[in-house]
């Protein structure tokens, strides 16, 4: 092992199987971590606003790998595009990338799907290796092989499953991600802790506002965990036929929020943060949740800072977003329901009293957060 200190998380996919190492400063060793791919053809794919802060660091690391070549992307999920796609294409040709090529991710979820899918469709696929600059894409979009870009029509439409090479997650990236980033990430973790880990759970009750200056060790621990908890749902179900459906805990009443406010007031976090709410109150209902164990996940929820209003949002606007989302299931809405803090099951019968009941209880935590500011 590189250093001590590094925490590697095996993705055991057979033939497939690659390592997501995690630790404070890794970026800086890349030459070390990344050797076995050293003197390949390769090129970097970067978010302009991650280089910019962060390039002169990478840069140097990058040329003692031998990767020199360099595209970068604009930010903004509407780069995640057929355009930028072409445009990738494009610079991997012109770079003279080959078979053999490798391309490496820097950035958010938005230019790890884009990047990764480029690199699935080049020359019926060449290796890429994601180093995630967001806390959603540590814990979320790099575990799990899923790449893609969105059509105008709608989002992720356009996609390939390809497992990347290695994955390389530096949590110094996080200090200069904007706050609501954090916290949109951190309640992916929240729901990686209710799928299956307790004491992330506890660790993330203890842990600062919004996940704000929390200590290194912590934070890649808590990574670590929400990595696992994704790895082993991804081994006993690579390609989402079942199991992997547990992931979307929060998410079925989050894209709702979502659609119903044009993707204009939440983060995706955020939304999923008011879903994991509503989801443990129709859970606590059914006598799956104790009340306090519903209070525990709806205190943990709160704790990672203030969400956007979800009370003004007209209930029969969110029904019906769940309903367009159930048409596109052939018929069947599926919940993911808490059943005690750190195990879920899917639900196909969660009924209309039950969601307008959850949105109630969502409104009365939004008055509670304003009283106390
Ligand atoms: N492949 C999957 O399994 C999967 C899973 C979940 C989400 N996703 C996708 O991920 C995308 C969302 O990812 P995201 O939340 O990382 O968004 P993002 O990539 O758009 O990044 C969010 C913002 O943070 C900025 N940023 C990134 N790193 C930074 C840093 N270290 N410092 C300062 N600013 C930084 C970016 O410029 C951007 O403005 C969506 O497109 C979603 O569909 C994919
Ligand atoms: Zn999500």
């Amino acid at each position: 092992m590189l250093d001590a200190r590094m925490i590697e998380i095996p993705v055991e996919l057979g033939a497939r199987r690659y390592l997501i190492s995690i630790g404070h400063g890794l970026s800086a060793m890349l030459p070390e971590l990344l050797k076995r791919f050293a003197g390949r053809r390769s090129m970097a794919v970067a978010s302009r606003r991650v280089w910019n802060l962060h390039g002169s660091r990478l840069a140097r690391a990058f040329r003692d790998l031998g990767i020199t070549a360099r595209v970068i992307v604009p930010d903004g999920e509407r780069y995640k595009s057929r355009a930028t796609l072409n445009k990738l294409h494009d610079e991997f040709l012109k770079a003279g990338l080959a078979r053999d090529g490798l391309v490496v991710a820097v950035g958010g979820g938005v230019v790890g799907d884009l990047a990764g899918f480029a690199a699935a469709t080049y020359m019926r696929g060449v290796d890429w290796i994601p180093i995630p600059t967001t806390l959603l894409s540590m814990v979320d979009s790099s575990v799990g092989g899923k790449t893609g870009v969105n059509h105008p029509m709608a989002k992720n439409i356009i996609g390939a499953f390809h497992q990347p090479k290695a994955v390389v997650v530096d949590p110094v990236f996080l200090e200069t991600l904007p706050r609501r980033e954090l916290q949109g990430g951190a309640y992916e973790v929240l729901k990686s802790a209710l799928l299956g880990d307790r004491a992330l759970f506890r660790s993330l009750r203890d842990a600062p506002p919004g996940l704000v200056g929390w200590d290194h060790k912590e934070m890649e621990n808590a990574i670590a965990s929400s990595c696992r908890i994704k790895a082993e749902v991804v081994e006993k179900d690579e390609r989402e036929a079942d199991r992997r459906r547990a992931l979307n805990l929060g998410h079925t009443i989050g894209h709702a929020l979502e659609a119903a406010t044009d993707y204009r007031r939440f983060t995706h976090g955020e939304a999923v943060g008011w879903g994991i709410v509503g989801v443990s109150w129709i859970a606590m209902r059914r006598e799956m949740l104790s009340e306090s164990a519903f209070d525990a996940i709806a205190a943990a929820v709160d704790r990672l800072g203030p969400r956007p209003r979800v009370s003004d949002i007209p209930a029969p606007r969110i029904l019906s977003a769940l309903k367009r989302d159930k048409k596109m299931r052939q018929g069947r809405v599926h919940f993911v329901l808490p059943d005690g803090i750190g195990r879920v099951v899917i639900r196909p019968d969660v009924g209309e009293n039950e969601i307008r009941s959850a949105l109630r209880v969502m409104a009365a935590r939004e008055a509670r957060m304003a009283r106390r500011g």
